[in-house]
């Protein structure tokens, strides 16, 4: 064994493993041989999504050194945020949320979710920078300590070195569910923690895999300094040695901006529903199938090589986009 991961302490959060399902008529439909789809959406914890395994870690850092309130911070939609809730309630800690975006009327989506959490919320209207979030989250956890709690911050999007060691953790369950190692991943990068666990993940567990980033917000260069650093510092919690450079390869075109839903996003989600029966979200999910089905077309993702892609989650703000996701509806009210 070249690595320490085993050695890690976790906390159980996640039903695990998840599943690995064959999707064909959507294969068949993008012009790929084989799609495998990561079922990281059914990982449990108040609706499931890739946070659930980061916070395995952050998670055991917390109880074993006995902080008795959680703070994180995040987008108004923040998948984060409702995951990290939930796991702070499971595990009898208080709980306080830094969000940030438009201004709301009633919480819908994940922001619901939050309240029923009973998270204490601050709540920066039309900001929803990180350096924003971050700086009103250390001031809040400065008042906390001068009130004698002890208060653990978890960065926005949980992407620490050792939370992204849940993803390095997904590639040793993922490589004892295929068939062959010759695969492409694909996968959504917001923070970077998923996609550094998952590319460390795979060069230990998966080494012939080909893995591929879809941004939901920064630009690929910022993309790979962040998860290149990410990479090192998590290889080094687990010993690992890294031999040979690390290449990152990432696309950054299918966002347009964080937070929106795209017509490219809208038609993936559109077809996952319809062809699998399977749910994607505008802001994460969504954009990372519609990566797949343009680089498919423009011959980047080889159509013979089977890919899997990683759903990472995000259901809950499906409920946030009623506007833009319910025009196609087809109903009859018929009145008694
Ligand atoms: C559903 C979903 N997919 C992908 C990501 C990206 O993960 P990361 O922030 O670790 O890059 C997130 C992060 O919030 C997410 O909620």
């Amino acid at each position: 064994m070249n690595h320490s991961l085993d050695k890690i302490l976790t906390i159980k959060l996640a039903s695990l493993p998840t599943p690995l399902d064959e999707a064909k008529a959507l294969a068949e439909k993008i012009g790929l041989s084989k799609l495998f789809i990561k079922r990281d959406d059914l990982t449990g914890l108040a609706g499931g999504g890739n946070k659930a395994r980061k916070l395995e870690y952050d998670f055991a850092e917390i109880i074993n050194g006995d902080y008795d309130v959680v703070l994180t911070a995040g987008g108004i939609q923040s998948n984060h945020a409702r995951m990290t809730a939930a796991a702070a309630r499971k595990l009898g800690l208080d709980v306080k949320l830094v969000l940030g975006g438009p201004d709301f009327e009633i919480p819908k989506g994940n922001l619901l979710l939050d309240v029923l959490f009973n998270a204490e919320i601050r709540y920066l209207i039309d900001d929803d920078a990180n350096s924003s979030l971050e700086s009103e989250m250390k001031k809040w956890a400065d008042e906390l300590s001068n009130e004698g709690r002890k208060p653990f911050v978890i960065p926005i999007g949980g992407s620490t070195a050792l939370g992204a060691l849940g993803y390095v953790k997904a590639m040793e369950e993922i490589s004892t569910q295929l068939e062959n190692d010759n695969v492409q991943i694909i996968i959504g990068v917001g923070s970077c923690g998923t996609f550094a666990g998952t590319i460390l993940g795979s060069k230990i567990f998966i080494p012939d895999a080909r893995v591929i980033g879809i941004s939901v917000s920064r630009t690929s260069d910022a993309i790979k300094r962040r998860t290149k650093e990410l990479i090192n510092e998590s290889a080094s919690l687990i010993n690992y040695k890294i031999d040979n450079e690390i290449s990152i390869e990432c696309y950054d075109n299918y966002h347009e901006e964080y937070g929106i839903i795209t017509e490219t996003g809208k038609q993936a989600i559109d077809l996952a529903a319809n062809l699998e029966g399977i749910l994607l979200d505008p802001i994460y999910t969504g954009k990372v199938m519609a990566g797949l089905i343009d680089l498919t077309s423009k011959k980047v993702i080889d159509k013979n090589i089977p890919v899997v892609f990683i759903h990472t989650g995000g259901m809950p703000i499906i409920f946030s986009f009623e506007n833009e996701l319910s025009d196609k509806i087809n109903c009859v009210k018929i009145y008694k």
